[in-house]
């Protein structure tokens, strides 16, 4: 461990004994070998390690995303999902696409009362909201193909962690507590899990987690079969029985991930290489990224009404799209040629007035309002020799369905909730879908989770996402424009403020600062209802300087476990 990585664990050992947040700030995270961003430190670290150990960006990739499982439970995961998108140090690209799928015994009503209506909670909370879990499958397939470590070696640190214990972080404290209940409810009767607890959670507190040290064992040892097969599945298959859950043992068996060609767009100077379907992530961000190149976004003050104005207006179009056109590509026909292509997007944005506001058509009644920003969790991560990696990984809402597997000790995920579970009711993010994304028997959710990787002039640029639901895409958009358009440096991105539009609910969502009393008259003058937002998107970026050096910019602005640590 280096000097800088001693000091920084150092540091958050002692912040976490100070309990004392505000004053534990990292303010040089340039880095010459390789470097890991993510939303927390001791995955981070995990992640490092490997870097230095001669481990590749993939081979950290697979460390942190099973470190992340432990020390960051409400998101990171074994039993969720999620999107991969590589680019290797030779300039190739693809993106691996180890999202849930819909239980074989899944069906389009499965949230519906007999009279047709959404059973409220059914499709987020409990056994009957988990997909089938692709995490695993997803890590073994990215080691398989690039990993150049051991598998055992990459489970390693996470086994550690589980059995030595970490210690929460406030805000892991704080969140455990915001859903102790909740868990507790959920979980009934499972007493010895390091989750179910009838006190609260402290800041400092030691969490070890035996059960899930023993699942990592079997993952160590036996690879996905030490999820999807033996014990981890009879844990899991006994866990839907107890919840009349619907994954069957057919349905982990079956689960398959699947390496995607990546998503490839042309924006002003830049290639970005990001997720295609079953995320809408790719396509948004392409279609959002065009616009701002068509109508030259830069040329506006950063913050000002044009800019503002301009951002609300395309993603209005972009969410619409989404909503009416995305789904699984196995299941779906996704125009996605014509959704890019030059004459469709000027067509569609042809209408945008500078001077007021276009309608969003169709509001439904009952959009929700809530728009979570911290379930889900995105890691970037680049190498010595030029690999990165962008994953973003997901339980979907915080603690998932909020169900232990007993004698597992791992969340299991709510991922059912991204499909439409009925034409044109919202889910938790408050979007709707139709057909494209209605429930079917082992078809991928959609999703909006947007792992980008960006080159400039053929050279890597910039690896980045973010979590935050639906929030995560115009975050990723902001955060590429504010690189490309307003020329800030990698931190500069991840801190300046953010809006997020949606389409429906019709509605302006602005982060404190991100426009002043002024602007947000004269938007309120064009018609836009604006509502303030305590915090949108959390983003993991790496730019890559000309000289080759890494500078990570964790977004420790809004989430202050996150971490850059590199060598
Ligand atoms: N579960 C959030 C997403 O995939 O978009």
């Amino acid at each position: 461990m280096n000097l800088k990585k001693t000091l920084s664990v150092a540091l958050a050992t002692l912040f976490l004994i100070a309990c004392n947040h505000k004053q534990f700030v990292q303010k040089n995270n340039t880095y010459k070998n390789g470097v890991v961003v993510t939303a927390n430190l001791f995955a981070s670290e995990v992640g490092s390690d490997i870097l230095e150990q001669g481990g590749n960006a993939f081979d950290a990739a697979v460390a942190v995303q099973f470190a992340l499982a432990v020390v960051y439970p409400r998101a990171g995961n074994i039993a969720g999902g999620g999107f991969a998108v590589i680019r290797t140090a030779k300039g190739e690209s693809e993106s691996l696409d180890f999202r849930e799928k819909a239980p074989k015994a899944a069906n389009e009503s499965m949230y519906l009362d007999e009279n047709g209506n959404v059973i409220e909670g059914l499709s987020q909370t409990g056994h009957l909201a988990v997909g089938v879990p692709g995490s695993v499958d997803g890590m073994v397939k990215l080691h398989q193909k690039y990993g150049s470590l051991t598998w055992e070696k990459l489970i390693q640190p996470a086994i550690d962690l589980a059995k030595n214990g970490v210690r929460l972080t406030k805000l892991e404290a704080d969140k455990l507590n915001a859903y102790r209940e909740r868990i507790n409810k959920v979980n009934a009767g499972k007493n010895n899990c390091c989750y179910i607890k009838d006190t609260e959670f402290k800041t400092g507190e030691l969490i070890k987690n035996p059960q899930l040290e023993n699942v990592l064992v079997r993952i160590k040892n036996q690879g996905r079969n030490g999820f999807y097969d033996g014990e981890t599945a009879e844990l899991i298959i006994s866990e839907m029985q107890r919840g009349k859950g619907l994954i069957s043992k057919e349905d982990l068996l079956g689960y398959e991930s699947v390496w995607r060609p990546a998503l490839i767009g042309k924006y002003r100077d830049c290639k970005v290489i990001s997720m295609p379907p079953p995320s809408s992530g790719g396509i948004a961000l392409m279609q959002l990224l065009k616009g701002a190149e068509e109508f030259n976004l830069g040329q506006y003050q950063f913050g000002s009404l044009e800019h503002i104005h301009l951002m609300v207006e395309l993603e209005r179009r972009v969410y619409a799209d989404r909503a009416t056109w995305l789904g699984d590509p196995d299941y779906c026909s996704i125009p996605k040629e014509k959704l890019l292509s030059d004459e469709y997007l000027t067509n569609r944005y042809s209408n945008i007035d500078m001077n007021g506001k276009s309608d969003s058509q169709d509001i439904k009644a009952g959009n929700v309002e809530v728009i979570e920003s911290f379930e889900t969790t995105h890691f970037s991560v680049v190498d010595k020799w030029g690999n990165a990696v962008s994953v973003t990984t997901t339980l979907n809402g915080n603690y998932g369905s909020k169900v232990i597997v007993k004698g597992g000790g791992f969340f299991l995920n709510n991922e059912m909730d991204d499909f439409s579970i009925k034409p044109g009711v919202p889910n938790q993010f408050g979007l709707v879908g139709g057909k494209a994304n209605a429930i079917e028997p082992e078809k991928r959710m959609l999703s909006s989770m947007t792992p980008t990787i960006v080159e400039k002039n053929d050279k890597l640029f910039m690896v980045t996402g973010s979590p935050g639901g639906s929030t995560i895409i115009t975050s990723v958009f902001q955060n590429i424009i504010n690189a490309v358009e307003f020329k800030m440096n990698a931190q500069e991105c991840v801190n300046a403020p953010r809006i997020h539009s949606q389409w429906l609910p019709d509605k302006v969502y602005v982060e404190a600062g991100a426009i002043s009393p002024t602007v947000k008259n004269e938007l309120q003058n064009l018609g836009h209802a604006i509502q303030e937002q305590s915090r949108i998107g959390m983003m993991a970026n790496i730019v890559i300087n000309e000289d080759g050096s890494l500078v990570g910019a964790p977004d420790t602005l809004r989430h202050k476990d996150s971490r850059a640590i590199g060598y």
